[in-house]
């Protein structure tokens, strides 16, 4: 079985879109599942960095189709900028990249509830990213939302159907914000000219995927967020409003589980987060400051800082044991080059009691401290390590041990951010 499922291990931003840019060069299709433009996938390839919110990352690779699954939340103005990007930057994108008709539109009314109950909860909100998510879902699973599939209508249909959304929107944002009205007309206008250049991509996705179910095509399935962001097994509610983990894939794509092939997990060699939420490995003050800039740890949707830790093996255990991980991949190792010495979190201190057991409820997880593990830095950079001999003891010691505490094999290692700065391990690191 050639097929994957790429997930984030942790809080998002694993690196994911590094690892299934390497990955997609030999399937034939890359699928997104879930979420939407609160995804930022950054690739770089040599002195050019591509930042992909929607579109997967396999689009930077001739041969690869790519599909926006039915799970999806699709802004298209953004869609349509990110298209025109690609295509600026000599990417052929319109005959590869389809969208299930099932995907739910993200409209600018979606953007503006988001902006405004996260500006109401002020520190107490959720900390998203602006980009509509919550509320677009909250459309979709009310079954009243637009779907990508209505920019099929023919023009006065679509029209009438996106004035109807935007003024009861309106009726929305005025009762509950207090908000000024969106311009229906003007929305339905410019959307029925974005039908124009996205209607072309909309298609059946059980019918487009036929081949994936065959067998006779492979997919990769391009996992976004990670893990603890998941809207049923994540930090709730802090957490985002899909299905990270593996059965999003199915959900959002239609695919029958016999296709999803080998379920892999992307860990960075430590922990980020982005927003509010607990994050019981947080390093406050001076030593998260320092990873935060050796990481670069500023998020590419947003720009905002990211909170950084040490890595958690008892919420990674948690995603191994949530999404069936077949394996590890781990990112960001080099970042980890100057530390002196590098501890993994492999208990919490609940209350005095100590738990290697992730707490599912919400209540507890605020209140875990973190049980470290010390094991040595390496203190020398190993950006052009290539295989696994290169790396300096310590790096291999603290690879080992990660791949003790996550129970499967690591199966590469990001040791920077070029396409080429990896160490593949399909057998793991332990020799
Ligand atoms: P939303 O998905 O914009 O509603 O945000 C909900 C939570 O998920 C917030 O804590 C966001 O910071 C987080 N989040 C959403 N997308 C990403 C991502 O791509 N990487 C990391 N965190 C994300």
């Amino acid at each position: 079985m050639r097929n994957r499922v790429i997930i984030g291990g942790q809080w998002g931003d694993e690196g994911k879109g590094k690892i299934v840019d390497a990955l997609s060069r030999d399937v034939d299709w890359v699928l997104r599942y879930q979420g939407g433009a609160n995804a930022g996938h950054t690739i770089h390839i040599g002195a050019d960095k591509h930042v992909l919110h929607l579109i997967p990352s396999g689009i930077l690779h001739e041969g690869v189709r790519c599909l926006l699954g039915g799970g999806m939340v699709v802004d298209p103005w953004a869609l349509r900028d990110e298209m025109i990007g690609l295509e600026e930057r000599g990417f052929r994108v319109r005959d590869r990249l389809f969208v299930a008709g099932g995907a739910a539109l993200l409209m600018p009314y979606h953007m503006r509830m988001d902006e405004l109950r996260e500006a109401k909860l002020g520190r107490h909100g959720i900390g998203t990213t602006g980009r509509g998510i919550g509320p677009a879902y909250l459309d979709k699973v009310q079954r009243t939302g637009l779907r990508m599939g209505d920019l099929l209508l023919p023009t006065e249909r679509l029209e009438r159907k996106v004035i109807d959304k935007v003024l009861s929107a309106n009726e929305v944002l005025g009762a509950l914000y207090q908000a000024e009205p969106l311009p229906a007309r003007v929305l339905a206008e410019e959307l029925v000219v974005l039908a124009q250049t996205l209607a072309p991509l909309v298609v059946d996705a059980h019918l487009t995927l036929a081949g994936v179910r065959a067998g006779s095509e492979s997919a990769l399935f391009e996992g976004a967020q990670g893990t603890m962001l998941d809207i049923d097994h994540g930090t709730f509610p802090f957490v985002t409003s899909s299905n990270t983990t593996v059965g999003g894939a199915l959900t959002g794509t239609g695919l029958p589980a016999s296709a999803l092939g080998h379920v892999q997990g992307i860990f960075k060699a430590y922990c980020t987060r982005v927003g509010n939420g607990p994050f019981p490995t947080e390093l406050l003050g001076e030593p998260g400051d320092r990873l935060r800039e050796a990481g670069g740890e500023f998020g590419a949707t947003t720009g905002r800082a990211r909170r950084c830790g040490w890595f958690d093996a008892v919420a990674a255990r948690y995603a191994v044991e949530i999404n069936g991980l077949d394996g590890a991949i781990i990112t960001k190792l080099d970042v980890l080059d100057t530390a002196e010495s590098v501890p993994v979190a492999t208990a919490y201190d609940l209350d005095g009691v100590t738990t290697e057991v992730y707490p599912t409820g919400g209540e507890d997880l605020p209140r875990c401290r973190p049980v470290y593990r010390e094991l040595a830095g390496w203190r020398q950079p190993i950006g052009s390590c290539r295989d696994l001999g290169d790396l300096p003891a310590p790096a291999r010691r603290y690879l080992e041990f990660l791949e003790q505490v996550l129970g499967v094999p690591i199966v590469g290692v990001s040791v920077g951010r070029d396409r080429a700065q990896m160490i593949w391990t399909p057998t793991g690191v332990s020799g």
